[in-house]
């Protein structure tokens, strides 16, 4: 292997090898590439993908945490206690998540600390940011919404559904919430007082997911039935009928600039609605198998972000899906769900396992494979181009200087190295992880 093709693997993982050759010739990587890429590190499916204003993506996963990704690198935000099925950003690059601990979190990236808002009585499952970015609204299979401000002072309880609250979203003045049901209807409230409205649509079927142009002329929904619908505001008429008979739709975007509207459905398709026409633009398959849960423009409305179930989030430019490829990564069993990982394979899925493979089949990553590394002296794997700090060290791989290698950082430990700084300070997540690669890692 040449190093010219370790390096294009390594830069694979976070973006297309078109952009890398580009970054290569001396092209500045733009934040906003209208290139294919994919975000890999999530030890789960991606269920929410959020941009905040300056680009960064935002993801909420199966697999209890938020990765937070600024030109491509991730970092993990931790305390959730189960799956993150929604995340926004909020005033003050912070951000806000919600998930199956029924909990809704505060995040201050910077410093990678959050706090618990408050709590839904079931799963937290769509969030939304008021437009001064100082609340959020929930939606909860408790059969309410919530708004929360961000001060801490609790919530604002929206209850009338009669079944599961699938979706929220604020007028664009932040006076009205619209809420979308699993019992089939999307309600108006006063975002303000919290007393009902009206009733503006009432769908056969539960509707999943809920969108407000920015003028507040028109809402779409898309439902379980595959029904997705355009309904003129405020009289609540319906002005088109996009149903693929696909179903059910899980997921909707839209990107004012470019004016379309994305639609994701559980037989892993997304179409694209051009709003100026009342067209359907583009239908393309996005996964292989499987669904698309989460989805999410660019800021300038280039790439369409989609999470399924694959452990990634793909990005395809919007001008040339029909030639995109479908989405791929690690599709991982929903009989081994994240909870039902040890704490060491988590650790090892989340924060290693998008550079190293533990086997012998050769699979392409940043770094060497685990194989064996128990008792292997250290910068020796037959082929794999190392540093020179690795090459000829006369480390020894062993539980002790796998632990000091995380407890102090690559940097430190092994200075030079091509190991990307990390550190996992947790003594007991270190014991964990090397239990875990020592099983894992055993030759045969
Ligand atoms: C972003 C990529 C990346 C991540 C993430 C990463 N590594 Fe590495 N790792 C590398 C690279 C590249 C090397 C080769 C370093 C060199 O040649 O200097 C390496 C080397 C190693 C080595 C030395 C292997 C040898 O043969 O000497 C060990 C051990 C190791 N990594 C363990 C881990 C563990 C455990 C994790 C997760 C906690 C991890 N790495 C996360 C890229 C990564």
């Amino acid at each position: 292997m040449t190093s010219g093709d370790r390096l294009r693997g390594q830069a694979a993982q976070f973006f297309s090898v078109a952009v890398f050759v580009a970054a290569c010739v001396g092209v500045p990587l733009p934040a906003a590439a209208q290139e294919a890429f994919t975000l890999e590190g999530h030890g789960g499916p991606v269920k929410g993908i959020s941009v905040a204003p300056d680009g960064v993506i935002l993801t909420a996963s199966f697999d209890n945490s938020v990765g937070f990704w600024r030109d491509g690198a991730p970092r993990w935000l931790e305390g959730h206690e189960a799956a993150v099925n929604a995340v926004v950003p909020v005033a003050g690059g912070r951000i806000v998540s919600g998930g199956d601990d029924f909990a809704v979190r505060l995040w201050d990236p910077a410093t990678g600390t959050s706090e618990e808002l408050g709590r839904h009585s079931a799963k937290v499952i769509r969030l939304a940011t008021a437009p001064d970015g100082q609340r959020v609204a929930s939606a909860s299979w408790d059969r309410t919404a919530r708004i929360w401000s961000l001060d801490g002072a609790g919530a604002l309880e929206f209850t009338g559904h009669e079944n599961t609250v699938s979706d929220v979203a604020f007028s664009p003045d932040g006076k009205r919430l619209y809420t979308a049901s699993a019992d089939g209807t999307i309600r108006l409230w006063n975002a303000e007082t919290g007393t009902f409205l009206r009733r503006l649509v009432q769908h056969g079927f539960g509707i999943n997911a809920l969108l407000i142009a920015p003028d507040e002329s028109w809402l779409a929904y898309g439902a379980v039935d595959g029904g997705t619908r355009v309904v003129s505001l405020p009289d609540g008429a319906e002005t088109g009928d996009f149903t693929a008979g696909r179903r059910p739709i899980l997921a909707m975007a839209y990107q004012e600039e470019i004016g379309r509207i994305a639609v994701g459905d559980a037989q892993g398709y997304i179409m694209m609605i051009d709003t100026a026409t009342w067209r359907i633009a583009e239908d393309f398959r996005a996964t292989a198998s499987g669904p698309v849960w989460a989805l999410a423009f660019s800021p300038d409305g280039g790439n369409i972000h989609a999470g399924g179930i694959a452990d990634a989030m793909h990005s395809w430019p919007v001008n040339g899906l029909e030639n995109a490829e479908k989405m791929t990564g690690t599709e991982r069993s929903f009989l081994k769900a994240p909870e039902e990982m040890s704490n060491g394979e988590r650790q090892f899925q989340r924060k290693c396992s998008i550079c190293h493979t533990l086997g012998t089949d050769g699979k392409r990553r940043a770094g060497p494979t685990l194989y064996g590394l128990f008792g292997r002296p250290a910068g020796t794997v037959d082929g794999y181009l190392y540093s020179d700090t690795l090459n000829g060290s006369d480390l020894v791989w062993d539980a002790e200087t796998v632990d000091r290698l995380f407890d102090l950082g690559p940097d430190h430990y092994i200075p030079g190295s091509k190991m990307p700084m990390q550190r996992i300070t947790g003594a007991s997540d270190r014991a964990d992880l090397i239990a875990f690669l020592q099983e894992a890692t055993a030759p045969d």
